[in-house]
């Protein structure tokens, strides 16, 4: 069984309460946090995180495109974080942070983005939950989905055959089942959902794939 996890980077910000109301159908809520330093762009913070849990019952996976997320790991988990996923490639103290989340019980992902070789995980999937594949630039919604991906995930899927893999950019209906195929079972859909003229038919159909 697969897991969606909705972006909401693609959802009306100004709504947001009945956006994650139609997203009652997936499993999980994906939070992308930007800090305008690791990438390109600023999105939410804490506060919103905090805001969000307070109407869905979903698993929010937050996902920490920020630089140095051990300063924020613990505010983000107080909110109401159940996985953290932060990045292989952003300056930060990784046993601090592996130490926070599974203090608080909670699930920890690492992601890598397009230009990360698969191997740099190796050493991380004893300490982790979940490892995060991006199959766009980290940044912005929207994208266009790197075939290149597919290989990334069969590999990682090689190395443990029970860690959770996400993917993360440009998944739709067309290609959904590409990456299922490959190993991946957390799925991250922003426009596909959030842009559908159905909400809760994208999450519906997406779903059964
Ligand atoms: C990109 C974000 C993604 C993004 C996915 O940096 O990490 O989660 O919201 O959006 P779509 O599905 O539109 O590519
Ligand atoms: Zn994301």
């Amino acid at each position: 069984m697969i897991k969606l996890s909705p972006s909401v980077l693609a959802a009306d910000f100004a709504c947001l309460k009945d956006e994650i109301e139609k997203i009652g159908g997936a499993d999980y809520v994906h939070i992308d946090v930007m800090d305008g330093h690791f990438v390109p762009n600023i999105t939410f913070g804490p506060d919103i995180v905090k805001c969000i849990k307070k109407h869905t019952n979903l698993v929010l996976d937050v996902h920490l495109m920020i630089e140095n997320p051990e300063k924020y790991v613990d505010v983000f988990l107080k909110s109401g974080a159940d996985i953290i996923t932060v990045h292989y490639e952003c300056n930060m103290d990784f046993e601090y942070i592996k130490n926070a989340v599974k203090s608080a019980g909670k699930k920890l992902g690492i992601s890598i983005k397009p230009k990360t070789d698969a191997e740099v995980l190796e050493k991380f999937l004893p300490d982790i939950d979940m490892a995060l594949v991006m199959s766009v630039e980290p940044g912005f919604g929207g994208q266009k989905f790197m075939p290149e991906s597919i290989d990334k995930i069969k590999k990682i899927r090689l190395m443990d055959k029970n860690i959770d893999i996400e993917v993360d950019g440009g998944i739709g209906e067309d290609n959904i089942k590409s990456v299922v195929d490959a190993g991946a079972n957390v799925i991250v859909a922003g426009s596909s959902v959030f842009k559908a003229d159905d909400v809760r038919k994208a999450v519906e159909s997406l779903k059964k794939f």
